[in-house]
């Protein structure tokens, strides 16, 4: 199999800074080497699949606990703090255990559409803030770095639903435990070459490079921390509704703690986890989203026609509005296209595997270049270009599910945050665009993408949003 040479990634990855580029790495090796190719990382090799009908022929073949790749250093870390694992971090039993309780709570739309009202109130949130955030600017229209915004939007939103309260985020002043988790947050991500290097790096060196262990260390104890304070919270609640003979209602923290199919250590892991795992997705995607329409005024007129016929002007959506809004839900799917958040995803082999003429052995780390396929001219016509209508039926017979573009991946690991995501970027965005014009900043330039864990907007992308008379 043709592929890369060690010391060719060494220089690449390390000389050249590849980490931030690693969606770039992948177009170039697939283009230089073909759509299966080899790469040696030191003692590790990976198999990267760049091919549509390969990845689906991955995905397809799972066993019923598929492994995402080594997570050593995350159980690691669990272990020395006598913490359980969540559903990321998971393997085996364990994660079909937690897997098969989540499923069933947040998987399908209709289970997450009871959240609309929740979701709804902090979107209210949201719009009230780009009215405070923009009469700051002189001009009244700008919001400068639009993904701070989303940021706190998207961890307002799922602290609503993960923990059942409110944080404060999208408020002038934020609560200091929330500012704390906020750093926390920040601290996992932009120490994330480290915590790369964390698990990468020998134990026996430790003692030599502390920094990227203790940083890993220090920024899991501080989400840890703030997970355990709000579901302890919610728990004390529910105890002492308990006792005042009252009925126990509430979502899904309040369903997780009461049907006691987890322990609380799973609860605080998961709970943890799923923060961890949905803040910065939802928030980049929908910072994408909306410099997209930005950049494409008729396409954002069509959008905006499309929910004032559907909805009637003022109209606050719901769950169940979005299946009438075909373009809101394209746009989401087109943005994915091509932004996906995480732009490569792996699995380890659980059996051998024949796979574009090759044997696979069991137990080899594929990577599964989604970045490349989403951008591939065979799989996407006028693969460069922004066209949420793409993603639309017009027929009842037209398929328009494409392998090539599967962001939140597929089967029976793929994000169970999906659902919730959507909801959380669908409501926001019809909102959005049936309140303002967005148009780009003069002060944003052509926003690049880079590679940081995530797929992210390289420079801040400023915003203007313009009240549209209704
Ligand atoms: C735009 C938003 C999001 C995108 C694009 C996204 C994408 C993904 C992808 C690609 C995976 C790996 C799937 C696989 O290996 O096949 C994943 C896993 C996961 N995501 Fe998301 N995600 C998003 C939002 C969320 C949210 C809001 C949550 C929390 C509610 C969440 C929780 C998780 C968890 C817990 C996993 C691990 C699942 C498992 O291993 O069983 N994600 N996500």
């Amino acid at each position: 199999m043709p592929g890369p040479g060690t010391l060719a990634n060494l220089i690449e990855f390390f000389w050249r800074d590849g980490f931030s580029r690693i969606h770039e790495i992948q177009m170039k090796h697939s283009k230089m080497y073909g759509k299966i190719f080899k790469s040696h990382f030191g003692p590790q090799l990976v198999v990267s699949v760049a091919d549509r009908d390969l990845v689906a022929d991955v995905l397809r073949a799972e066993g019923v606990a598929p492994q995402r790749a080594n997570m050593e250093s995350w159980k690691e870390y669990r272990d020395m703090r006598a913490r359980s694992t969540g559903l990321i971090s998971a393997e085996g039993e364990d994660w079909l255990r937690m897997r098969s309780v989540l499923r069933q709570l947040i998987m399908r739309p209709c289970d997450v559409a009871v959240f609309s009202d929740d979701v709804n109130k902090v979107v209210d949130d949201l719009i009230e803030r780009i009215g405070v955030l923009r009469a700051q600017d002189p001009d009244g229209t700008t919001v400068f770095n639009v993904n701070d915004l989303f940021f706190k939007y998207a961890m307002e939103g799922i602290a609503a639903l993960l923990y059942e309260c409110r944080l404060g985020c999208l408020k002038n002043e934020i609560p200091q435990d929330t500012q704390d988790y906020i750093s926390a947050l920040h601290l996992m991500f932009s120490s994330f070459k480290t915590t790369m290097y964390a698990g990468a790096i020998p134990k026996w060196l430790r003692p030599v490079i502390p920094k990227p262990w203790e940083e890993f260390c220090h920024s899991w104890d501080g989400l840890f921390k703030f997970s355990c304070i709000h579901v302890d919270n919610r728990l004390k609640e529910i105890k002492s509704q308990l006792e005042r003979g009252e009925k126990v209602q509430g979502g899904l923290l309040t369903h997780m703690l009461t049907a006691k199919e987890m322990s609380i250590e799973d609860i605080y892991a998961n709970v943890t986890e799923m923060l961890l795992a949905g803040v910065d997705t939802t928030s980049f995607t929908l910072s994408w989203a909306c410099y997209l329409l930005a950049r494409h005024p008729h396409i954002q007129e069509q959008i905006f026609t499309e929910v004032t016929r559907t909805l009637g002007p003022g109209t606050v959506a719901s769950a169940d509005d979005v299946y009438q809004l075909p373009h809101i839900r394209g746009l989401v799917k087109e943005t994915l296209r091509l932004f996906p958040v995480l732009p490569g995803n792996g699995r380890i082999t659980q059996d051998d595997l024949v796979l574009g003429g090759y044997l696979i052995p069991k137990g080899t780390q594929l990577a599964l270049c989604h970045y490349s396929t989403s951008l591939d001219e065979e799989n996407f016509p006028d693969a460069l270009g922004f066209q949420p209508d793409r993603w639309i039926r017009k027929h009842s017979t037209d398929r328009v599910d494409n392998f090539g573009s599967i962001p939140f991946g597929y089967g029976i690991r793929s994000c169970i945050g999906r659902r919730i995501a959507e909801l959380e970027m669908h409501l926001a965005l019809t909102r959005i665009i049936q309140r303002f014009h967005i148009c780009v900043s003069p002060l944003t330039a052509d926003v690049k993408s880079k590679t940081h864990g995530l797929l992210c907007p390289a420079s801040q992308i400023h915003l203007q949003f313009i009240d549209r008379e209704n």
